[in-house]
């Protein structure tokens, strides 16, 4: 795959591809409240037969509230790694920096898209949600691993928004249009940056020991384990707002089923869906085949 890939045709599609955030969100493009945003196969309320379908439709909205505010989290984690592999050395393609440039530039937009979507959810939602943090904190103890562990870890993010976005599209005709856009728009540019994160952890690995590239991805597992103890805490604050959204507290038996239901379908969402990702698990396997191995042995406990 590598040799299709060139800086400078990826930045010149990111160009074509690249959209305004007046074209996507704005005060003429409301959200529908009386319509589920996540698709089904992240939001999993199926399963939660206690709830009535109004009090599922609740959840799904409440998740779709997390999914932006990890997203925008994950995001503004991301960017100080773009922009620090971003300056190019002498003999480098010269295309190099300005296509990080331009990737940069993107994050930045999609985490202002992200902000102005939640602001509109919160102008609108019955109860105000909460979210783990502080986001500094988080991406702080993510970029304390190895820059070879972040640039897959970054790859992972960007081939994650390809599922969110065809399973959005391809499964579900009952879900509010301006989500579906959202999801749809973010994967448009998501998908050059998948390919240009790849030529840079191609780079990276092609000067890396193969003790460097085994710790890489141990790197990613480590950073994938610590997002799922905040899963674990993002649960948690779900189920109160979902309690207070429906004014009413589930019994301790309901409470269990959902801590359980909605643990392993933000583990399915967020990091099962990378680690099973035939994109993602090729770019790794170019670089290690162990390595794609060893994401395929741990990835069942997150799907
Ligand atoms: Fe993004
Ligand atoms: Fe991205």
């Amino acid at each position: 795959m590598i040799q299709d890939l060139s800086y400078e045709r990826l930045l010149e599609t990111s160009k074509r591809v690249n959209w305004r955030l007046e074209d996507i969100i704005g005060d003429d493009k409301p959200m529908d409240f009386s319509k589920p945003f996540l698709p089904e196969s992240f939001a999993r309320t199926a399963p939660l037969d206690f709830l009535t379908r109004t009090e599922r439709l609740k959840l799904n909205q409440i998740r779709a509230f997390g999914y932006l505010a990890m997203f925008e989290l994950v995001e503004r984690c991301i960017l100080p790694i773009i922009e620090d592999l971003a300056p190019s050395k002498p003999g480098q393609d010269p295309h190099r920096r300005p296509a990080l440039v331009q990737f940069a530039a993107e994050e930045a937009k999609h985490i202002e898209l992200f902000v102005r979507f939640r602001r509109a959810f919160v102008e609108t939602f019955d109860v105000s949600c909460g979210f783990i943090g502080p986001a500094e904190d988080i991406g702080a103890a993510i970029r304390a691993h190895s820059q070879l562990g972040l640039a897959l870890f970054v790859l992972g993010i960007e081939w994650s928004t390809q599922r969110h976005y065809v399973e959005s599209v391809l499964d579900d005709e009952e879900l509010d249009p301006q989500f579906k856009s959202l999801l749809k728009h973010h994967w448009l540019e998501e998908s050059q940056h998948a390919k240009l994160d790849a030529l840079v952890f191609y780079e990276l690995a092609a000067r890396a020991s193969s003790e460097q590239i085994d710790q890489a991805v141990e790197d990613f597992l480590d950073i994938g384990a610590f997002l799922d103890g905040g899963l674990a805490e993002q649960v948690q604050l779900d189920l109160a707002s979902l309690e207070e959204a429906i004014g009413r507290t589930l019994s301790v038996v309901e409470r269990g089923a959902f801590v359980q239901n909605q643990h392993q379908a933000m583990r399915w969402t967020f990091l099962g869906s990378v680690m099973t990702n035939e994109g993602f698990l090729k770019a790794v396997e170019q670089v290690s085949p162990d390595g794609r191995a060893r994401l395929e042995s741990v990835a069942p406990a997150f799907c």
